[in-house]
This record gives structure tokens, C-alpha cells and sequence, in this order.
């Protein structure tokens, strides 16, 4: 049987742009690429890894909005809200609702960093890299979480407990250097304590078994 048509025809040095409603052009360059079309070729997951539960809401959603294209922004966030983050399938069943095509979808969820095309742990920490927190030492707060979760920048823990992932301005520069997890903003860190405010959410999850 033959399988879907990527959403991004890419060679490994591509640098590829895209259109959004012919007026924004959006560069993405090769690592970006590269992820896509890896979301692309594992575009099948969403049926198998996602719960009956989920799929109902999602098909639910999919006929609330059907047709409507102007509703796009609004659909993602609440696929992200269903799922954690936005699963490749998905894309393609979003696009067939809207009657729009699926690179436009994909263009839409990549412009916006809101959006997340890979699934993460349960606690996302969001490690803010602006210009504040860069001064105050954020890089050095990155590390510590490094190193004592094993993962690198955009990587999730084996257990799935943490994804790490550095972002721009969260909008409290007053607090820097700071990070977020799960919404819930942490400032004034240092590497002691955003190893210790780790360390009580792991030790909080080992409790609840
Ligand atoms: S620079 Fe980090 S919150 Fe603004």
C-alpha cells in the first residue's frame, strides 16, 4: 500500500521556505526540516498511541470546526490540549476538516512557538534564554538541570517525568534568571535551587507512586 506524501519534500541541505496565505514567508532551517520530516514519516502514531478518549474529543473538535479555516489557531491549541502536543496524523485530518492543504497546517503550527510537534513529559520546564535571564545566569541553570535530569535542551527524561526546553522572554524579566513547569513560574534561581525545586517534584511523584 502506498503511503502518504510527506508534508515537506526535503533533501538532507535543503534550506526551505514556506508560504501562509501567500503573505508570510517562513525560512526553516535544516534541523527544522529534518524534524519535520520526521514528523512526517511517523505521521501514523496518532492511532496508535493515542487513547480511545482522546480520539473522541479530537473527533468531536474536528466536527465543531469543520470548513472553518479562519478557526485554525484556536483548533491546534485545543489538539495541543487533548494530546499534549500536536501529533503529526493529526495534521492531516485538521487539513482534510478545513479543506486547506497540510504544509499550510504544519506552516501555522512551526510560526508559533505556543505549539509543540513532539510529545513531552508530564512537567514541562520552560528554561527562559531572553536577554535578562541570559545576564543573570540562566545558561548555568540549564546545565544544572542537564546534568542532574541526563537529558539535553528539547530532550525528555526516560521515565517521561521532565522535558527540558528553552524558550524566549516568559515576560517576568524582573524574576531572572527563571523557568517555568507547567505554567507555574520559578524565579531569582540559581542551579541549587532549580536542582531542589526538581528534586521535591520527583520526590513528589515517587510518593504518589
Ligand atoms: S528575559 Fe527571562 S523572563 Fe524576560
Amino acid at each position: 500500500m502506498q503511503g502518504r506524501p510527506p508534508l515537506l519534500n526535503l533533501t538532507e541541505n535543503m534550506l526551505v521556505f514556506s508560504y501562509i496565505a501567500g503573505k508570510i514567508v517562513i525560512f526553516i532551517d535544516r534541523d527544522t526540516c529534518l524534524a519535520l520530516k520526521r514528523r512526517s514519516e511517523r505521521a501514523d502514531e496518532m492511532e496508535t498511541v493515542q487513547g480511545q478518549g482522546q480520539l473522541k474529543l479530537f473527533e468531536e473538535l474536528l466536527a465543531e470546526y469543520a470548513g472553518d479555516a479562519g478557526s485554525l489557531i484556536t483548533i491546534l491549541q485545543k489538539v495541543q490540549e487533548i494530546f499534549g502536543y500536536i501529533p503529526g496524523e493529526s495534521i492531516y485530518r485538521i487539513a482534510g476538516s478545513l479543506g486547506v492543504g497540510p504544509a499550510k497546517i504544519m506552516g501555522v503550527a512551526t510560526f508559533y512557538s505556543q505549539f509543540r510537534l513532539e510529545p513531552v513529559g508530564k512537567y514541562l520546564i520552560q528554561l527562559c534564554q531572553g536577554t535578562a535571564c541570559h545576564v543573570n545566569g540562566s545558561e548555568r541553570i540549564g546545565r544544572a538541570i542537564e546534568d542532574m535530569l541526563g537529558i539535553r535542551d528539547g530532550e525528555t527524561t526516560a521515565d517521561g517525568l521532565f522535558t527540558l526546553k528553552s524558550v524566549a522572554c516568559l515576560g517576568c524579566c524582573s524574576l531572572s534568571p527563571v523557568m517555568m513547569i507547567n505554567g507555574d513560574a520559578y524565579g531569582s534561581l540559581t542551579p541549587d535551587k532549580a536542582r531542589s525545586i526538581l528534586m521535591e517534584i520527583a520526590a513528589g511523584e515517587e510518593k504518589a507512586g
